[in-house]
C-alpha cells in the first residue's frame, strides 16, 4: 500500500460493488437533490452526484430553485416523502440566508434523508443503532478499512465538529473502540493534541492550517479538507511538510473526496432497504 492513499482506486473496488448490489434490486432506485440560490461550489458536486448516480444506473432528479421560501421548499419534500418512485432525498447546503437549514432537513423522511442529517438519524447513530449516516463520514472509514488501521485503543483525534463530518465520525470511531479527541476551533493548544495523535482527521475547510509539526511521527493523516484557492484545490494539511512524517496520508484531491459520493450510493441503496423493511 502506497503511503498516499488513492481514493479513486478505492472508490472504483466500491462503485463495482454497490453497482452489483442495484442490479439485484428489482425496483428502480431514484436520488432527487435538491438545490436553492446560486453556488458555484453546489453546482460542482451536484454535476459530480448525477454523473455517478447515472453510471450505476440510479435515476436522478435535479431540483434547482433560484428562489423559494421555506414553507414551499417544506411541502416540495413533502411530497417526495410521499412518492414511492423516490429512493432519497438530499438537500444540497448551504440554503440560502432567511431559511431555517433544520427545519427544512427535518422535514425529510429519516427513511429517505441519504446525508443522515436529520435528528432522527442523528440519534440512532449516537444510541448505537446508526440507519443512514452521513457519507463523508462513511468514505473516512473505508479508507481506515482499508489500510487496516488499527482502530481499538488507538488515539483519534479529529479535528472539527461539523454535523456532516466530525460528528458522525466520533460515534463511528467510537463504535471500533477507538479513544477519540475531539477539536475545533476554541481548541487552546490546539497542536499538543494532534502531535498525540495515531490517526489524525482533519475537517475544518482551511487551507493548509495542520503544518508538520502538528503531526506524530508514522501518524495516519486523513484530510477532509477541500478549499479552492486560484482555481486549485488544497486540503486542510500542508501536504509538504505532513508527507515526509507520516505513515499514510489522503493526498486532495484525489483522497477522501472520491468516497464521499461513492457512500452517497451506498445510502440510496440502504435507505431502499429501510422503506422496504418498514
Ligand atoms: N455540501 C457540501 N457537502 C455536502 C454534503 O455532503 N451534503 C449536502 N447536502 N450538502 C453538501
Amino acid at each position: 500500500m502506497d503511503k498516499v492513499i488513492n481514493g479513486k482506486l478505492l472508490r472504483e473496488e466500491k462503485l463495482a460493488l454497490f453497482s452489483e448490489k442495484i442490479k439485484s434490486i428489482p425496483d428502480k432506485l431514484k436520488l432527487v437533490v435538491i438545490q436553492v440560490g446560486e453556488n458555484a461550489a453546489s453546482d460542482v458536486y451536484v454535476r459530480n452526484k448525477r454523473n455517478v448516480c447515472e453510471r450505476v444506473g440510479i435515476l436522478f432528479k435535479h431540483l434547482k430553485y433560484d428562489s423559494i421560501t421555506e414553507d414551499e421548499l417544506v411541502s416540495v419534500i413533502s411530497g417526495l416523502n410521499n412518492d414511492s418512485s423516490v429512493t432519497g432525498i438530499l438537500v444540497q447546503l448551504p440554503l440560502p440566508e432567511g431559511i431555517n437549514t433544520e427545519n427544512v432537513i427535518n422535514s425529510i423522511s429519516p427513511l429517505k434523508d441519504v446525508d443522515g442529517l436529520t435528528i432522527k438519524n442523528v440519534g440512532a447513530l449516537f444510541s448505537g443503532k446508526p440507519r443512514l449516516v452521513p457519507c463523508t463520514a462513511l468514505g473516512v472509514m473505508s479508507i481506515l478499512d482499508n489500510i487496516d488501521a488499527n482502530l481499538e485503543g488507538s488515539n483519534v483525534v479529529v479535528v472539527g465538529r461539523s454535523k456532516l463530518v466530525g460528528l458522525p465520525l466520533v460515534a463511528l470511531l467510537l463504535r471500533e473502540n477507538a479513544t477519540v479527541t475531539v477539536c475545533h476551533s476554541k481548541t487552546v493548544n490546539l497542536k499538543e493534541k494532534t502531535s498525540q495523535a495515531d490517526i489524525l482527521i482533519v475537517a475544518v475547510g482551511n487551507k493548509e492550517f495542520i503544518k508538520g509539526d502538528f503531526v506524530k511521527k508514522d501518524a495516519i493523516v486523513i484530510d477532509v479538507g477541500i478549499n479552492r484557492d486560484s482555481g486549485k484545490l488544497y486540503g486542510d494539511c500542508a501536504f509538504d511538510e505532513v508527507v515526509g512524517k507520516c505513515k499514510y496520508i489522503t493526498p486532495v484531491p484525489g483522497g477522501v473526496g472520491p468516497l464521499t459520493i461513492t457512500y452517497l450510493i451506498n445510502n440510496v441503496i440502504e435507505a431502499y432497504h429501510l422503506q422496504k423493511k418498514d
